[in-house]
């Protein structure tokens, strides 16, 4: 996998917009080398509104509509090979993996996957379903990495920001972006008093 100069971000209409933010923050703070666009869905706004509650115009990248189809990476031409959707909605994710780009953010991961680059997508929702699940195997077959928004508590995040993080963190991984927003396993691990295996 390449090391990503441009990235788009997708922000779907699923909850979980303080992923995007968080995400986006640390972009422009630790890789301000990479020129990263956003698009929202039509839905992601009002989701951004209740959940973040800034106003996306002062994010430090530019930001796109659903229907600004004139965005550079709606077209394989202008050479944007990254992507990530987070949050990703069950709705979105389905017109992604069924190569229905009916928006400016299903259109720009088209792209992506037709021209073999990188699409990461975070899915959130509570149950999945078989169809949900379907369409996270048709991705995943069609080469996205499909990351769900499952933070995790291993190292003991004591914010929402450090929670948020440890999902955050593994979507910089992904894309090979260094990063120590969160204690990697194997070094609080070994300093805590967390029982040996055999004692569990
Ligand atoms: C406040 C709110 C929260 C939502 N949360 C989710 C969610 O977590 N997961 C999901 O799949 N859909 C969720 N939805 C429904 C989607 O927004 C809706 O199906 C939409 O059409 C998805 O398309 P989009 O991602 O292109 O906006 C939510 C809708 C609203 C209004």
């Amino acid at each position: 996998m390449s090391f990503p100069r441009k990235l788009v971000v997708g922000v779907g209409g699923a909850s979980g917009a303080p992923y995007a933010k968080r995400l986006l923050d640390h972009l422009a703070a630790i890789a301000p080398e990479i020129e990263v666009g956003v698009v929202f869905s039509k839905t992601a706004r009002g989701i951004w509104a209740q959940e973040v509650g800034t106003d996306p115009r002062d994010l430090p990248f530019p930001v796109f509509g659903p229907r600004d189809f004139g965005a550079p990476f709606a077209s394989g031409s202008a050479g944007w090979r990254h992507m990530i959707v987070v949050p990703a909605s069950m709705g979105g994710l389905a017109r992604i993996a069924h190569g229905i780009s009916d928006d400016l953010l299903t259109r720009a991961a088209d792209v992506v996957i037709k021209e073999r680059g990188t699409l990461i997508v975070v899915p959130r929702e509570t149950p999945f379903s078989e169809i949900h699940l379907e369409n996270m195997l048709r991705l995943a077959r069609a080469g996205a990495f499909v990351v769900p928004a499952s933070p995790s508590f291993y190292a003991r995040p004591t914010t929402i920001d450090e929670l948020v993080d440890t999902l955050v963190a593994r979507l910089l991984d992904r894309l090979g972006i260094e990063n120590d927003l969160m204690e990697r396993w194997g070094f609080a691990s070994s300093r805590s008093e967390a029982p040996a295996e055999e004692t569990l």
